[in-house]
């Protein structure tokens, strides 16, 4: 456990080997953050993943019998949060799980379905504006739905100046340190910016509204359920001005090309524009999705205003890498971009359409028609690519 404030500690569970988080890659692992206010009525927030709960429970046994905890808040069902809730309320018999009344709809789905209706849950159900009293302190709540699902909430102790968003401002990433000024901000906001990118962008209408309610808050210290705590002033103000940033769709003036190849045809025609985009001092990068993960290119997505996106063909179809790409793509919705596409083909172009209109699904809006060219491009059709460099510049207003 880490004492975080006076009577406030971190008891949570680092998740060193993880690597892959439904899909999302997590090269620096992550964690659940869980916390406990040793209040008169000791209330905990959040828990962790299942295989966490030993971890967990021996941080908190440092501090308390969890059998005296009074209340369990629940900021968020999905399970990398809540799901040592139905372990814990075994050994916790006083505890009620606070939660939004989608968040109680949702435990009970999860737990009562899974063995765990041989136990009492006391549902405390919470909304907007509602105060929980622990004690000294008065908690407030936040409903804040689709950040992450529609049953999120944040917790707030205004006599602490602390909010817990949950999903909201974490990042996945393993570390001993709980701060952000501990291990610096260019890797959080880095962290921060994937996690966004993979996790919070197609919400941004939502993530607005729950930055406004933030906004009249004081807040001296963001312990999110992910990764680092934000507490020094000027940290918490980049991850705001930041928020904003993703939640507007705002982007910068560069350029992502995304792509697979079968017989490096595409690749030539990857490789060509990227070219005449650095010889035109355009910021450009390559993701090869056979070698790069979704969720780096979505990333990357997210940080460039121009998309360009590339697959040869199989089977009258795009590549499944690029396929599964676009599923993934069409999910997160990134706006305000624009783009085209090109590939290579045998001799068929039907399985274009599968990027075209995936394209367009996505809201990425098309500043030139698809360039396809038939098995391998000869020098003169590479060259021909040189034309698409002022329509990107022009959307790039550079
Ligand atoms: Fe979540
Ligand atoms: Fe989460």
């Amino acid at each position: 456990m880490r004492k975080i404030r006076d009577d406030i500690y971190w008891t949570g569970y680092i998740d060193w080997d993880l690597r892959n988080f439904h899909g999302y890659s997590t090269p620096a692992g992550s964690t659940y953050n869980a916390y406990l206010i040793m209040d008169e009525k000791p209330t905990l927030i959040d828990t962790v993943k299942h295989y966490g709960y030993d971890e967990m429970l021996w941080r908190i046994k440092q501090i308390i019998d969890p059998a005296k905890i009074q209340y369990i808040i629940s900021n968020h069902t999905e399970m990398d949060h809540s799901g040592t809730i139905g372990a814990l309320l075994k050994i916790c018999p006083n505890a009620q799980i606070v939660c939004s009344p989608k968040g109680a709809e949702g435990l009970k789905r999860h737990f009562l379905n899974s063995g765990h209706s041989d136990i009492e849950w006391k549902f405390k159900v919470v909304n907007t504006g509602d105060e929980l009293d622990i004690g000294k302190r008065k908690l407030k709540f936040l409903l804040m739905p689709m950040v992450h699902w529609p049953d999120s909430m944040a917790t707030y102790s205004p006599s602490d100046q602390i909010l817990f968003p949950n999903d909201a401002f974490g990042q996945h990433y393993a570390s001993h340190q709980r701060y952000v000024d501990e291990v610096g901000i260019e890797v959080a906001l880095k962290e921060a910016a994937k996690y966004y990118a993979n996790i919070v962008m197609p919400y941004g209408a939502q993530v607005l509204k729950v930055l406004e309610a933030v906004s009249t808050l004081t807040i001296d210290m963001i312990c999110p359920s992910h990764g680092l705590i934000w507490r020094s002033a000027e940290d918490i103000a980049q991850i705001i001005v930041h928020y904003k940033k993703w939640a507007a769709y705002e982007s910068n003036k560069q350029v992502v090309i995304v792509y697979d190849t079968m017989w490096h045809s595409t690749e030539k025609m990857a490789m060509k524009l990227y070219q005449f985009l650095d010889q035109a001092q355009v910021p450009v990068k390559l993701v090869n999705l056979k070698i790069s993960d979704y969720s780096e290119a979505v990333t990357d997505i997210m940080n460039s205003k121009v998309v360009i996106l590339g697959s040869a063909i199989l089977n009258n179809h795009v590549l499944p890498s690029v396929g599964g790409f676009l599923t993934y793509l069409k999910g997160l919705k990134p706006k305000n971009r624009f783009g085209f596409t090109f590939g290579s083909y045998g001799w068929s172009k039907v399985g274009f359409k599968d990027l075209e209109s995936a394209m367009e699904e996505s809201g990425i809006e098309k500043i030139a028609e698809g360039q396809y060219m038939q098995f391998v491009p000869s020098a003169e059709e590479l060259a021909s690519l040189e034309q698409f460099i002022g329509p990107i510049k022009k959307a790039l207003a550079i």
